[in-house]
């Protein structure tokens, strides 16, 4: 790993601005090496370094990964004037590394939402043509039966023109159905569904890829994601 300064490993980890670093090192609160470093521009290879501050140990970490259980309500965009959005329900380190959802859930939709800053991974995630399968479990209004499934595995056209992929319908009961989708255009479950006259009641996202929600996640609960899994992931 190149070398780097100090106040940019220690501000990476979103705990501290660079200000904050450089007062912290002018008060002796940062160790590197186990010796109090003299100025915020030293630098220091961020792989073997290890960096106390206040006699704690600093994990530094390129990049982050979360799991939010999302719930109804909340926007997934990374700002918004007029409402609650995801990055409201995690600490204030993680907004300040810049944390972004990988893609977005409707503001009533449920369920497994990733958020991180390694912007390579999120494209892979969210490129078509990587085709990254996502699984929703969804309850409508009306009674689901083999021709729904056999429009979804057709691919189908909606009459505002959309082109829909084809998709998996697996029936669980007359209004329940597990949706797996290669794509995710605006509202396209809802869409799809509403073609076939039976609007959505209720969605949630289970999976993205190799990545399962945590059902032990209550709504608007979060964990970083685990070695394994993002080892799958990637
Ligand atoms: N399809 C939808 O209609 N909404 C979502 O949030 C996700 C997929």
């Amino acid at each position: 790993m190149p070398l780097e300064r100090l106040d940019k490993l220690l501000a990476s980890t979103g705990r501290w601005s660079r200000g904050e670093v450089k007062r912290l090192v002018r008060e002796g609160r940062v160790l590197a090496d186990g010796r109090a470093a003299a100025s915020a521009e030293e630098k220091y290879d961020a792989d073997a370094v290890e960096l106390c501050v206040d006699g704690a140990p600093v994990r530094l970490r390129r990049f982050v990964y979360v799991m939010l259980r999302k719930p109804a309500g909340v926007l997934s965009a990374t700002e918004d004037g007029r409402g609650t959005t995801v990055l409201d329900l995690l600490p204030e380190e993680y907004r300040r590394r810049g944390l972004f959802p990988v893609g977005r859930l409707d503001k009533d939709t449920e369920g497994l939402l990733l958020l991180t800053d390694d912007g390579a991974l999120a494209h892979e995630l969210l490129s078509p043509r990587k085709h990254v399968d996502k699984q929703y479990y969804v309850r409508v209004d009306g009674v689901l039966d083999e021709s729904d499934r056999a429009a979804f595995a057709a691919g189908m056209v909606l009459g505002d023109g959309l082109h829909c992929l084809p998709a998996g319908l697996e029936l669980l009961s007359p209004g329940e159905a597990l949706v797996t989708l290669r794509e995710g255009k605006f509202h396209q479950i809802k869409r799809m569904l509403a073609a076939r006259g039976k609007p959505v009641r209720y969605l949630k996202r289970l999976t993205m890829g190799s990545l399962r929600l945590d059902e032990t996640l209550a709504p608007g609960e979060w964990r970083e994601l685990s070695d394994e899994e993002l080892k799958q992931l990637k």
